[in-house]
């Protein structure tokens, strides 16, 4: 190839290799640790694997939209391979993207990394660690590997609970604080995101799962701020949460919970905004559409008594898109009598006939 003995031709030189590199796949240097090369890093024996059948898993997620194909897949047993495979990933001439994966309940690809490590967070979870309550702190430190629901068990067995919940509580903490966490507390609490007091993060700088540092750094509202709001609804961009310190409150005796259906949307809407900003009103508020397609799951009808069943059937069919919306409020022996506050609330509504409403 042209060199530079021919000085003159240099703009010309320059386009060639341009037009080269465009054409030519990146090779790598064979002793840089690709992933397919550090599958025989002793740091690593037994946890990495280029098995089909791991990385096919790794590809694929809940929504089953994308398949993204990882080199290998990390089942770290502790936060120190974490931190190898990151450093090893920054300190290498050619890096290699890393995505942390938590329950793979993403729709399209958030958690898969191209060619890279797929670090496969559940692998961490271990039966005897990894979950501390605080009960004086109102807190609970937990590994983020460990689902929502496995959490509350904990937390419940001391008469405590998460303040800020998802729905589906078969996701994983680092996953869904990772996202934002949303349910029918986020318009009393915040989001999860919000009610979360620290994090430990290994750091991954951008772009996206591309290199990183490797440093574990704990960070909260008063320390590494920056860190802290980045990694939080920050899908893994900025680092891998390990730990986050959550918050908790005293578990409710009792919950009443109610539905309302509506035929209009505005009405629907109008109620919902209403009941939200009653200052100490609803401890649970959501909204759902029911539609008239496919099995009767489709309306949640686990959430009506039976009897109520074929009367919901005909009107979703009269109808065809009515809004539900569910709420709850909690008690105990000595606070019946705000469950009749929620009856009050609810009087004032115009209930029928525009709309109907269940309650068990
Ligand atoms: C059936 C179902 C019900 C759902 N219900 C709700 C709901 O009620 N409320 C709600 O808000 N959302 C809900 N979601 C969405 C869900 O919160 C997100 O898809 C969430 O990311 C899933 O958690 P996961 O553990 O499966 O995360 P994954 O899909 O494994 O990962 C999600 C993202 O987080 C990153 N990540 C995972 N772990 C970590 C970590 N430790 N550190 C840094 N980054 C990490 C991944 O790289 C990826 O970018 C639901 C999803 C499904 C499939
Ligand atoms: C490959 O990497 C090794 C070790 O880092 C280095 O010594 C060598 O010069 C590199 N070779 C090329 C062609 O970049
Ligand atoms: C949580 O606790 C409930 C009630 O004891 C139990 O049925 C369920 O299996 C537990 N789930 C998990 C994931 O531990
Ligand atoms: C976070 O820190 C800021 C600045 O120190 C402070 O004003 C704010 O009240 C703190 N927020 C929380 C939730 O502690």
């Amino acid at each position: 190839m042209a060199s530079n003995n021919f000085p003159s031709q240099s703009h010309l030189l320059v386009i060639i290799i341009f037009i080269t590199t465009l054409l030519t796949p990146i090779t790598t240097n064979n002793t840089s640790p690709q992933p397919w090369n550090i599958l025989s890093n002793d740091n690593f024996a037994g946890k990495l694997t280029s098995a089909s059948s791991s990385v096919e898993a790794a590809a694929i997620d809940f929504g089953h939209v994308t398949k993204i194909l990882p080199s290998a897949v990390l089942n770290p047993s502790s936060v120190q391979d974490i931190i190898d495979l990151i450093k090893l990933s920054f300190d290498s001439q050619s890096s290699f993207p890393i995505a942390a994966r938590g329950h793979g309940h993403s729709f399209r690809g958030q958690a898969a990394a191209k060619d890279g490590v797929v670090v496969n967070m559940r692998s961490m979870v271990n039966e005897d660690r990894g979950i501390k309550v605080s009960r004086t702190g109102l807190y609970a430190d937990v590994d983020t590997a460990w689902l929502w629901i496995e959490v509350l068990n904990k937390t419940l067995e001391l008469g405590l609970t998460p303040v800020s919940w998802t729905d589906y509580l078969y996701l994983t903490i680092g996953g869904t604080l990772s996202n934002g966490g949303i349910s029918g507390q986020t318009s009393r609490y915040g989001p999860q995101i919000s009610n979360v007091l620290e994090l430990d993060v290994i750091t991954v700088i951008f772009p996206r799962n591309f290199i990183g540092k490797g440093e574990i750094a704990t960070c909260s509202n008063d320390t590494n701020s920056d860190l802290f709001y980045a990694a939080l609804g920050g899908l893994g961009q900025f680092g891998i949460i390990t730990r986050a310190r959550i918050k908790l409150e005293l578990a409710p005796k009792r919950a009443k919970w109610l539905r309302f259906l509506y035929t209009d949307f505005s009405e629907f809407t109008r109620d919902q905004e209403r009941l939200i900003s009653e200052t100490d009103g609803l401890h649970f508020l959501e909204g759902s559409v029911m539609l008239d397609h496919g099995p009767p799951d489709n309306w949640r009808s686990t959430y009506y008594p039976p009897s109520d069943h074929l009367r919901i059937v005909s009107m979703i069919k009269r109808y065809r898109v009515i809004y539900c919306l569910e709420v709850a409020k909690y008690y105990d022996e000595t606070s019946q009598h705000s469950v009749n506050e929620v009856r009050g609330m609810i009087k004032c509504l115009p209930l029928y006939p525009k709309k109907m409403y269940f309650m068990r």
